[in-house]
């Protein structure tokens, strides 16, 4: 490659930045920022309801053209199932999935547990469609767990119900901190007084949001939520023996209630 080549080269991936499409910074991520803006301040939407559109419509286009889901995607949620089970888990533990997806971790975690003690809740109901179709292949019958579709981020659906576990694996980092902190109050409620919240997030030396999704808190914004919704929180430093190398910046949280 000449010289010219490569600086042209380097130039390119300058202009794609962290969103590594030209495309993408520039268009895609302003559309949806602006999209964001008008939801949450002109419509009066909330992030989360914002967010449950946007997934909605992923989903529906994933499902449109029939995209199949790699089975490493699958594969790799055994690790938080292998996780809780360090913390813990036994067979007839309650556990929350909380921001569930297509149902990966149940997949490991229905035949692991005893009957009707894994809850499995997101708010798009596309995505959970998906994620019963793929267990029904794997053979595992909706009768033996429960889905739960959530509106907000009250999390008013999941009625009475209390857990031992409730894992949130990459989910805070999808929303800004006032978001998480509102999910936070409202979990609170739905563990157990012994129980265990574990709660992955993306941690960087200072707040970071590199689109209108993705947010990196920083450990001080973290604790700062945890008071505010009365919890104790300590990074769990033994997720690093779980987490996939991929995931530099993903941290693992534990709440529990104070006393
Ligand atoms: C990146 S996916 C991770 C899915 C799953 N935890 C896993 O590890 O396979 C994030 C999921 O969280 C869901 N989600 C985002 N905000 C949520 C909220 N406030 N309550 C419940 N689910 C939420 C999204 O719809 C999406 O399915």
């Amino acid at each position: 490659m000449s010289n010219k080549d490569s600086l042209f080269q380097r130039f390119l991936t300058w202009l794609r930045g962290d969103s590594k499409s030209i495309k993408s910074r520039f268009f895609h991520r302003p559309l949806e920022r602006l999209d964001l803006f008008v939801s949450t301040n002109i419509k009066g939407e909330t992030y989360t309801e914002w967010y449950r559109r946007r997934m909605n419509r992923m989903a529906s286009i994933s499902n449109k053209v029939n995209k199949p889901v790699s089975q490493r995607y699958l594969d790799n949620a055994k690790i938080q199932v292998e996780y809780m089970k360090h913390k813990g888990m036994m067979p007839a533990s309650k556990v929350l999935e909380y921001g569930c997806g297509i149902l990966r971790v149940g997949l490991h975690l229905v035949p692991y547990l005893e009957d009707n003690k894994y809850v499995a809740a997101d708010i798009s109901d596309l995505r959970v469609e998906k994620g019963v179709r793929i267990l029904k292949e794997q053979g595992i019958d909706p009768s033996r767990y429960s889905t739960v579709i959530l509106t907000d981020a009250t999390a008013k659906e999941l009625g009475d119900d209390q857990f031992d576990f409730i894992m949130a694996h990459d989910v805070f980092a999808h929303m800004p901190l006032d978001e998480c902190e509102s999910c936070l109050v409202s979990l609170k409620k739905y563990l157990a007084k012994d129980g265990q919240l574990l709660v992955t997030f993306d941690v960087s030396d200072k707040p970071t949001s590199t689109n209108a999704k993705d947010y990196w808190f920083t450990q001080d914004q973290i604790a700062r939520i945890a008071a505010a919704a009365n919890f104790l929180v300590e990074e769990q430093l033994d997720w690093m023996d779980f987490k996939l190398p991929t995931q530099e910046t993903q941290r693992m949280f534990r709440f529990v209630h104070p006393d």
